[in-house]
């Protein structure tokens, strides 16, 4: 999985969610396979990691977005322009939950139908304080008609799957619409407060 060379397909996938939720924490699990406890993400920080479909090399173009609401008006930027977007909630915080319910709303709203949505239910080892059952979850994500998924960026639980998944499913969108995924773009790389394309703060690579 990880260290795929000569990719071909490279896809933007967007990680949305209340702050705190784990949306960094589940990037990096996925990207380095630790878990690490982070600051805050001030506007977005990219990262990317590649997969195997099949015999197909698949990389992802991973913006992890800041969850705190100052940051809410650029979200939506970073959204508009992706091909699959994972929207987080922590299983412990009932108000990230409905928050996740009204990112993924304003996302079906705003964004093209081929988009490539799954709901998160994060912080599954919290099994003890957990106040969103499993059940409840999968019955919001039915009712959107998207992906539901519980995961652990702690204990690493669900991680690849929910990366892996939205990669097939990109990868069979393409095939089912005939269309040749986009060749390996330019890496650009940052974290900071500014827009998509913005040069501000430092940088948070793993590729
Ligand atoms: P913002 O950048 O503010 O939007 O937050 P975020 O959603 O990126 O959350 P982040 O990854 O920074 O994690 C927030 C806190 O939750 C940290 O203290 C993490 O250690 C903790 N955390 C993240 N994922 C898990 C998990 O799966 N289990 C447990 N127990 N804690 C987690």
């Amino acid at each position: 999985m990880a260290g795929v060379h000569n990719e071909r397909s490279a896809y933007k996938v967007v990680v949305i969610g209340d702050m705190g939720v784990g949306k960094t924490c589940i990037a990096i699990r996925f990207v380095t396979d630790e878990f690490t406890t982070q600051e805050p993400t001030v506007g977005a920080a990219y990262l990317t990691q590649s997969v195997l479909i099949g015999r197909l090399p698949v990389k992802l173009q991973i913006w992890d977005t800041a969850g705190q609401e100052r940051f809410n008006g650029i979200v939506s930027l970073y959204y508009r322009s992706a091909r699959a977007a994972i929207i987080v909630y922590d299983i412990t915080d009932r108000k990230s939950f409905d928050k996740a319910k009204d990112w993924v709303q304003k996302v079906q709203e705003e964004v093209h139908e081929g988009i490539v949505m799954t709901l998160v239910g994060n912080k599954a080892d919290l099994e003890e304080l957990r106040v969103i059952r499993k059940e409840e979850g999968q019955a919001l994500a039915e009712s959107f008609g998207i992906g539901f998924l519980e995961t652990s960026a702690k204990s690493g639980e669900g991680v690849p799957e929910l990366f892996v998944d939205t990669a097939r499913r990109l990868v069979e969108d393409d095939q089912r619409r005939n269309v040749k995924p986009k060749k390996r773009g330019i890496s650009l790389t940052m974290r900071g407060s500014g827009a998509p394309g913005e040069k501000t703060g430092c940088c948070l690579k793993f590729s």
